[in-house]
């Protein structure tokens, strides 16, 4: 079954086709980074504008790139929850005409649904992370621990009160003056740095959930303490004041911090779940190397993460996603009524 996935929540325009939810055939990826790295952020309307000039040169590219015509193609799968309102609507709404002219089975996908099926591209049949599983979301959006007990059956045992981790590097990397996406500038930044230099708190928070909005606020008072300034000194000025060792060595002790309160509740949550066959990492922040190095060195085989190149979004997760959905059952979608949810959790 070859399935043309199509993702735009946030600001990549993506589409890949893939066959039986695992050999992925095309996968283009058009990135806004750049546009974004400018204004230090994503802004919504710029994003919804430029998918809309480079959604359907992508849909073109990988059925070209995949040696695919439209008759080729058994289904559409589309991205519809969550994310930005105006780029999933460029998105679905371009789904759902193709979906019409060319007369194909149409497939709303939810975002994290298709992070964690990124792990399913990549293992292939031979080695595929078995179930019951745990799966360890952590993207810009989210922060959710999920339990498995088969192919698209999502049970949310933990989740983020605050900030998602993703956002999380962001943010610190805004403080220190770092470019962004501020996740992989961290990680580059953290290579040279003491990770102990600065100790940080892990945040109390019951059970399996987190929070990380109290441990940006750690690394915004260490900054301003060690450059000697009040609480009330405007943050965006105070990489003007940190030496570039200061810089390396506040990434490190950062990342160290975010990874370990990861690891720990992953730990608890494996104590609560203890039949639990394998771990999945999956999001954006699954390519930060130093949680890959900690997960590896305390849950060994078990850990799956995803090919570096399908870390961040794209449509071949997408398409992966709705494979599995179609083998347990799930029916295909009006195209004329297809909805987003910029907001719906992935248990709904
Ligand atoms: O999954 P994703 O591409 O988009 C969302 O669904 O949110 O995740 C983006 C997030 C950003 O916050 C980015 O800074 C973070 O993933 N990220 C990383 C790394 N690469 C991307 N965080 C830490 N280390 C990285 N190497
Ligand atoms: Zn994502």
């Amino acid at each position: 079954m070859l399935i043309l996935g199509i993702e735009t929540s946030c600001d990549e325009t993506a589409a890949a086709v893939v066959r039986d939810g695992a050999e992925i055939l095309s996968n283009v990826v058009v990135s806004q980074i750049d546009i974004f790295a400018e204004y230090g952020g994503v802004i919504p309307e710029v994003a919804a504008r430029s998918h809309l000039e480079a959604i359907l040169p992508v849909i073109d590219k990988a059925l070209a790139d995949a040696r695919c015509t439209w008759d080729d193609i058994d289904a559409i799968a589309v991205t519809h929850a969550p994310g930005l309102l105006g780029s999933l609507l460029i998105g679905t709404l371009t789904a759902r005409t193709l979906a019409i002219l060319y007369d194909k089975p149409l497939y709303a996908v939810h975002h994290l649904k298709s992070h964690v099926y990124a792990n399913w591209l990549t293992s292939g049949d031979q080695n595929s992370p078995q179930f019951p599983l745990l799966a360890l979301v952590v993207s810009g959006g989210h922060t959710q621990i999920l339990y498995m007990r088969g192919h698209n059956q999502f049970e949310i045992i933990g989740t983020t009160h605050d900030d998602a981790v993703g956002e999380c590097f962001d943010k610190v990397a805004k403080i220190l003056g770092l470019p962004y996406p501020g996740g992989p500038s961290i990680a580059e930044v953290a290579k040279t740095g003491d990770a102990d230099r600065y100790p940080l708190p892990h945040p109390k928070v019951e059970g399996l959930d987190f929070s990380f909005s109290g441990l940006k606020t750690a690394v915004l008072r260490a900054v301003q303490k060690e450059v000697g300034v009040p609480i009330s000194y405007p943050s965006y000025k105070l990489k003007d004041l940190l030496t570039p060792g200061q810089v390396a060595d506040f990434a490190a002790s950062f990342q160290k911090t975010a990874v370990e309160i990861l690891c720990e509740k992953l730990e608890m949550a494996l104590e609560q779940h203890p039949e639990t066959k394998s771990i999945v990492v999956a999001g954006g922040v699954s390519a930060n190397s130093e949680l890959k190095k900690i997960f590896m060195l305390h849950l060994g085989q078990r850990a799956f993460f995803p090919a570096p190149s399908l870390s961040g979004d794209n449509g071949a997760m997408v398409a992966a996603a709705c494979y599995y959905e179609i083998m347990s059952g799930v029916k295909p979608t009006d195209p004329y009524k297809l909805n987003i949810y910029p907001r719906v959790s992935v248990e709904s």
